[in-house]
């Protein structure tokens, strides 16, 4: 840690040369939390030419790396293994070597409390862990998603307690992480990057980093827009989800499909974008991120309505799928109790390894609660994992679907639509397939046996 003050000669220096160790290609970039964020960004500055310094306190995942094993199915593995070959990529739990990068960037998470709240320790944890070692000369980005003023009062008192003055001898940004996990057409290279600084110095080299190594650098005027505009992002998201789960409820009980209202509808070539129903939110992002806002908004003694509501409506839909299967079995004269009902696809979205938040965790809570026999299936997903929330569902490991298997359920509940499942033979082995995803929709053969929820 270096106390001492710059003078005015030493400040254009430490800017300048971190400026020209960043548009050169030198600068060393550390990434703190090397997960469906952390490392996908890896590859984006690795690819890019630059040397990484890739940090996580879980030992086992920078050992895996190191071993040329990828831990998140969409980031190839061997991809990683030839930036660590080149040296471009260097996995490490040391977090001393943090004094080694001239740029940090932290993607760690950021969770709710068990009483919903926000839970900013990991950012904290790891903003005193950069203070550690913080040097003239470094930059500091937050990319975990936050409500606005995070980086202002969570991070830059932390980092401003070693004595170093941020704008002079460091400094610091936030730029969001928009990562679509899974999405082949963009990846962390190709998605724009919102940057916004605390001060001029720090967002015009946040903006040079970002600049050599993604597509498009988006500089906003404060930390508190790039902030604010990650959950207007996210919020936008839930609440449109919200709205077409509400929508699917009602148009059912009118005989109405709303897959192929929402087909209809997008066929406007302005002021609208399609939005799907499902059993449910999840990920890490959209169930969660809005509580930020509304946790912030509460503080201000504001309210957050539409995030509320939506919130309250995004809950529910686990429960009205039970519901729907409840009718189902019961026109076939069974009772959920001592039916077998396998549900596919445990993951929260189409083909990711990530069961995070995912509703179908809720979905097997509501049926053994009700007596089901239950099985899963879930090609990304081979064991189910224990989960913080649901602790008392029982250890179970992914079924393969044979059709000896298909035939012996009671029900086949789609809840996510995995590209690998083939669902021409899952309708043609199943005895009835409840589909919370659309996901049968070019099924020509068996559709007696399919119902929507
Ligand atoms: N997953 C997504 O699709 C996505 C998309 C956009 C934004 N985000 C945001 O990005 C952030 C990270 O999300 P993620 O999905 O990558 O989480 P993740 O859980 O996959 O990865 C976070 C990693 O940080 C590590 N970590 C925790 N504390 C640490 C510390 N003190 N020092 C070093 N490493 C530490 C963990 O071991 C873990 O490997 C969150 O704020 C999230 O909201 C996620």
């Amino acid at each position: 840690m270096d106390g001492s003050h710059a003078t005015a000669s030493d400040e254009r220096t430490t800017h300048a040369r971190l400026q020209d160790l960043i548009e050169t290609g030198r600068a060393v970039i550390g990434v703190i939390g090397l997960g469906y964020v952390g490392l996908p960004l890896v590859r984006a500055f690795a690819g890019s030419g630059f040397r990484c310094l890739g940090f996580d306190i879980d030992r086992s995942k920078v050992d895996r790396l190191k071993a040329g094993e990828s831990y998140i199915g969409h980031v190839d593995a061997s991809a990683l293994a030839s930036l660590i070959r080149a040296k471009r990529f260097e996995p490490t739990s040391d977090l001393l070597r943090l004094s080694e990068a001239d740029c940090i960037i932290i993607c760690v998470p950021t969770p709710l409390t068990d009483s919903r709240d926000p839970d900013l320790s990991y950012i904290e944890e790891t903003a005193r862990s950069i203070a550690n070692t913080l040097r003239r000369g470094q930059l500091v980005v937050l990319e975990s998603t936050t409500f606005p003023t995070t980086t202002r009062v969570a991070v830059w008192p932390i980092l401003e307690a070693t004595g170093l003055k941020c704008g002079t001898d460091y400094f610091l940004a936030y730029s969001p992480e928009r990562e679509d996990p899974g999405n082949p057409l963009f990846q962390a290279a190709t998605i724009p990057k919102v940057v916004g600084g605390f001060d001029d110095a720090s967002a015009a080299l946040a903006c040079a980093m970002y600049g050599r190594a993604v597509v498009e650098v988006i500089r906003v005027s404060s930390l508190e827009v790039a902030e604010a505009s990650k959950i207007l992002e996210n919020t936008y998201r839930a609440v449109n989800i919200a709205l077409v789960n509400e929508l699917k409820i009602l148009y059912d009980k009118l005989g109405i499909d709303v897959w192929e209202v929402i087909d209809a509808a997008k066929s406007k070539p302005f002021g609208y974008q399609a939005f799907y129903p499902g059993p449910g939110l999840g990920g890490h992002c959209i169930p969660v991120d809005p509580f930020y806002l509304s946790w912030w908004a509460r503080s201000h003694g504001e309210q957050t309505r539409f995030i509320e509501l939506a919130g309250e409506i995004n809950v529910h839909m686990p429960h009205y799928v039970v519901s729907r299967l409840a009718e189902f079995l019961n026109n076939q004269r069974k009772p959920i109790n001592g039916s077998r009902i396998a549900i596919l696809g445990v993951a929260y979205k189409k083909d990711v390894d990530d069961p995070r938040e995912s509703p179908s965790f809720e979905l097997m809570k509501l049926l053994l609660a009700r007596g089901a026999e239950l099985s899963y299936s879930d090609p990304h997903i081979p064991v189910l994992p224990k989960m913080r929330h649901y602790a008392d569902l029982p250890a179970m490991r992914s079924d393969e679907l044979t059709p000896a298997y298909l035939a012996a359920q009671d029900c086949v509940l789609i809840a996510t639509d995995h590209s690998a499942f083939d669902f021409d033979f899952i309708v043609e082995h199943s005895k009835m397939v409840l589909d919370t995803r659309n996901a049968t929709r070019h099924v020509s053969r068996g559709r007696e046996k399919i119902r929507k929820a």
